[in-house]
Formats: structure tokens, C-alpha cells, sequence
């Protein structure tokens, strides 16, 4: 479902690369879990996938349409079925959870009505919909700002939720969150994607954590796979050989959170 192709990017003025021809197939389906130490490439990756970044080399394919060549305007529909989820929510904290939700339907509606803020019955409902989903039921006219960590990363997953993605991209999505929340989150995000068969790319840095949600590890070292398997075939060479022996490696690879 998603075909990266020896995907570069340096930054300008970087001397080494961020992302060093990567390749990776990932099945519709399939929950990766990104791993590596503090700057090894993982945020640049996902950023090449959803175009915030535009790699210098290599391509990416999603459902063979190639994102990279992309006009403006299909780019713009393809992007519309990615879902982000990141670590500082991304959210209009002056909004309503509503409002925000409401962003994720975008891509059902033509720029004019968009840009008006005029959504569809249907959009409502779907809103409304995955914030039940989400256990926000009763919080749609409540202000972004007074809410919770954990409430707002539950308002972002609606938000993606309600763009019907193929794809959801997670980068450190619970970071921000105390450990209890930290499982909470994960546990919703991964049974989600396990009802819907979406596919789930992200980036964590503890390594139990991996462990547990994920179908598939993709371990980076300065923006180059050093491991690519199943969480069981993860052995402690390899969790060496991803994190090097650094503080990371200490911390989250180690002893685990
Ligand atoms: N906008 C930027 N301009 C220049 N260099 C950048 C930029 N963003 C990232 N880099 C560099 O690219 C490399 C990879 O960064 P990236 O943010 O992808 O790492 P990461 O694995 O997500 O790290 P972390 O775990 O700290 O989030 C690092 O060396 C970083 O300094
Ligand atoms: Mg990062």
C-alpha cells in the first residue's frame, strides 16, 4: 500500500543526511512502529510522507499513485487520507473540539465551503460520531484550552478519524502524556486501526511500547534501517544497533518506561 524508494533528504546546510536512501513496503494494515535515537531521521520520514517535507531524492507510492510527482491538486487529495497525530496535538486551542474535529471533513468539501467554515449534516454527524468514538461525547462545545493532554490527543485521533484516512502517521503521539495516558491513547489508536484496517505509521521512543502495539519495527540509525521485522525477532544486538549505545539507548531501549 505504501512503497518508499530509496528516499533521501539532507537539510540545507546539513552535512549528513536526515533520511538515507530508505526503503520499506508497508501493507494496508500494518502497524509500524518507527524506532531511534533523538535526531536518527524518524520525524523526517513521516514529514517526506505527508509532504511537509519535499525529499531530495528517491520516491513514495500510495496505492501506486506516486506523491512525490503529484499535481498540486491530487497531492492535496492524497494528503486528505493521511491522518496526523502528534506529539503537541496540533490542535486550535482557541477553538471548540468540535471546530477542530470538524477540520478533519475538509477534504469532503470544496475549498469555498471550507474556507466558510460550512459543513454538511453528514459532517456533523460523522464528528459527533468519532468523538463518541473517542470517549468526548458531551465535550463538542467545550474550548480546546481547557481540556486535558489526554483529551486533546482523543480530539486529534477524531480529527484523523474523520478524514476516512488510509493511513495514520503518529509522530510521538503520546509523549506529552503521563504513562497511564500513554497506554490509554495507544490502546485507542491501535484497536481503531485494527477495526478499520488503517494502517498506522509511528514514532515511539519507548521500546515495551513498541513492543506491545506494534505489527512490524522499523529501526533507524542516522536515517539509514538498521532493523526491519517483527517485534519478537528484536534482539538486543539489534536494540544496540538502533540506538547505539547513547543515552537514548539507556534510557528507552534499555529500560524500557
Ligand atoms: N528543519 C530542519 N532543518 C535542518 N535540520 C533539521 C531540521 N529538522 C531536522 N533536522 C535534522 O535532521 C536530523 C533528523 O531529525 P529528525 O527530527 O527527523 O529526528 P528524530 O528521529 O525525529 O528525532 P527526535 O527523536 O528527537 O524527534 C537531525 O540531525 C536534525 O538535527
Ligand atoms: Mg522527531
Amino acid at each position: 500500500m505504501i512503497a518508499i524508494k530509496h528516499l533521501t533528504h539532507r537539510y540545507d546546510g546539513r552535512d549528513e543526511d536526515a533520511v538515507n536512501d530508505v526503503s520499506l513496503s508497508i501493507a494496508k494494515g500494518e502497524r509500524v512502529v518507527i524506532l531511534g535515537a533523538s535526531g536518527s531521521g524518524k520525524s523526517t520520514l513521516l514529514k517526506c510522507i505527508n509532504r511537509l517535507v519535499e525529499p531530495q531524492s528517491g520516491s513514495i507510492e500510495i496505492n501506486s499513485e506516486d506523491i512525490l510527482k503529484a499535481k498540486k491538486q491530487m497531492s492535496e487529495r492524497i494528503r486528505g487520507k493521511i491522518g496526523m497525530i502528534f506529539q503537541n496535538f496540533n490542535l486550535l486551542e482557541r477553538e471548540t473540539v468540535l471546530a477542530n474535529v470538524l477540520n478533519g471533513r475538509l477534504r469532503f468539501n470544496s475549498a469555498l465551503r471550507a474556507v466558510f467554515g460550512m459543513f454538511s449534516k453528514q459532517d456533523y454527524h460523522e464528528a459527533e460520531e468519532q468523538l463518541k468514538r473517542v470517549g468526548l461525547e458531551g465535550l463538542s462545545h467545550e474550548r480546546v484550552s481547557n481540556l486535558s493532554g489526554g483529551q486533546k490527543q482523543r480530539v486529534a485521533i477524531a480529527r484523523a478519524l474523520c478524514q476516512k484516512p488510509d493511513v495514520i502517521l503518529g509522530d510521538e503521539p503520546v509523549s506529552s502524556l503521563d504513562p497511564k495516558l500513554m497506554k490509554e491513547i495507544m490502546d485507542l489508536i491501535t484497536s481503531i486501526c485494527i477495526e478499520e484496517n488503517i494502517t498506522v505509521i509511528t514514532c515511539l521512543h519507548f521500546l515495551d511500547f513498541a513492543k506491545k502495539y506494534a505489527s512490524r519495527i522499523v529501526g533507524i540509525n542516522k536515517g539509514s534501517i538498521v532493523f526491519d521485522g517483527k517485534p519478537g525477532d528484536l534482539t538486543e544486538k539489534d536494540i544496540v544497533e538502533i540506538y547505539g549505545k547513547t543515552r537514548d539507548w539507556y534510557i528507552y531501549g534499555r529500560t524500557g518506561y
